[in-house]
């Protein structure tokens, strides 16, 4: 399968691509310096890569960051959007399209009402949340107005190793890691009281391609483990791994101006449709981080 990916050199996109390499598809990147909000350039990409697939994954990832220029992130993640439906409608044959949504589109959530489905009302909370409910209405209107066969995703948190500081699991595997070096007994955190439902980025990738295999154009899907895990219990277990003990101090600087508390989904309707199931435990994809901080700082 000839696949196009958007977003191939970011953390997600290095680990699709190995896996639709070890999986026989032929991975190409939408052109080193193309914007995706710029229309013509990513057309002529398209079409000149003639996918059968797209895995739209180029995007503004930072929820928190995502306040300090809300226009930006809404160019990026919905006309970023807009620009890679038009050019996969503009090919013959049309391509597939992945279209990346995010768990933060459903907002705040009463527990009584975990785990999330699909169903679920759209509330976002977040600049980055409001963005992607535009990607995925742009995504179900191409299905519905032009025929582009659409997936949507909304996944949940994903971590592995190559993940950048700017988020928690590896924010805090680095800082484990830098106490440990540096022989500090202190850990700046931020809010500890949040709970989310994490998975593994290699199994991610494998979803997404199954996915496009077996998922119902026009369908939307959750991609998460259905089971949410303080951040508290993940500085934790790093600490444990590492073979650290650290007093924490939290930071006002990694507040946000508002925190979802907790996000767990219902991953069944995904599992019904491609019988994927997460394979890589948490215990397993926490030291792989902490092992990969290790290699980075030379500890
Ligand atoms: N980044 C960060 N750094 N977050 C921290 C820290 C810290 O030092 N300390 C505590 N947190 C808390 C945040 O306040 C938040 O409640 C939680 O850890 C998770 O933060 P992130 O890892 O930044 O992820 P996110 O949940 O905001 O967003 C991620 O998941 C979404 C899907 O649920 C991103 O990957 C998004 O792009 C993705 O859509």
């Amino acid at each position: 399968m000839h696949a196009l990916i958007t977003g191939s050199s970011g953390f997600v996109g290095k680990w699709l691509a190995a896996h639709l390499r070890e999986m026989g598809d032929e991975p190409v990147a939408l052109g080193a310096g193309v914007d995706v909000g710029d229309a013509p350039a990513v057309r002529s990409a398209v079409n000149d890569a003639r996918p059968d697939v797209i895995y739209h994954l180029a995007g503004f990832s930072s929820v928190g960051g995502s306040w300090d220029d809300p226009g930006e992130v809404f160019r990026v993640n919905a006309l970023g959007t807009l620009r890679v439906l038009e050019a996969a409608a503009s090919c013959k044959p049309t391509p597939a399209v992945l279209v990346v949504s995010s768990s933060e589109v459903y907002g705040t959530v009463a527990e009584n009402d975990l785990p999330i489905s699909e169903d679920s009302p759209l509330r976002p909370v977040t600049p980055y949340a409001a963005s992607k409910v535009a990607a995925e209405f742009l995504g179900l209107q191409a299905f519905l107005g032009r025929g582009v066969p659409v997936m949507i995703v909304r996944a949940f948190n994903h971590v592995g190793p190559g993940q950048s500081r700017g988020f928690v699991v590896s924010a805090l595997a680095s800082r484990v890691i830098e106490a440990q070096v540096a022989h500090t007994k202190v850990i700046r955190v931020g809010n500890l009281s949040a709970r989310r439902d994490f998975t593994d980025v290699r199994d991610v990738v494998r979803a997404y391609r199954m996915l496009m295999t077996g998922g119902v154009p026009g369908e939307v899907y959750n991609v998460c483990s259905g089971r949410d895990v303080a951040i508290s219990s993940i500085l934790r277990r790093l600490c444990e791994i590492a073979g650290i003990d650290l007093e924490v101090e939290v930071d006002p600087q990694l507040a946000r101006p508002v925190d979802i508390p907790v996000l767990r989904g219902d991953g069944s309707r995904l599992a019904s449709a491609t019988g994927w199931v997460p394979e890589i435990s948490l215990d397993d994809t926490l030291s792989a981080v902490l092992g990969d901080w290790r290699e980075k700082l030379g500890a």
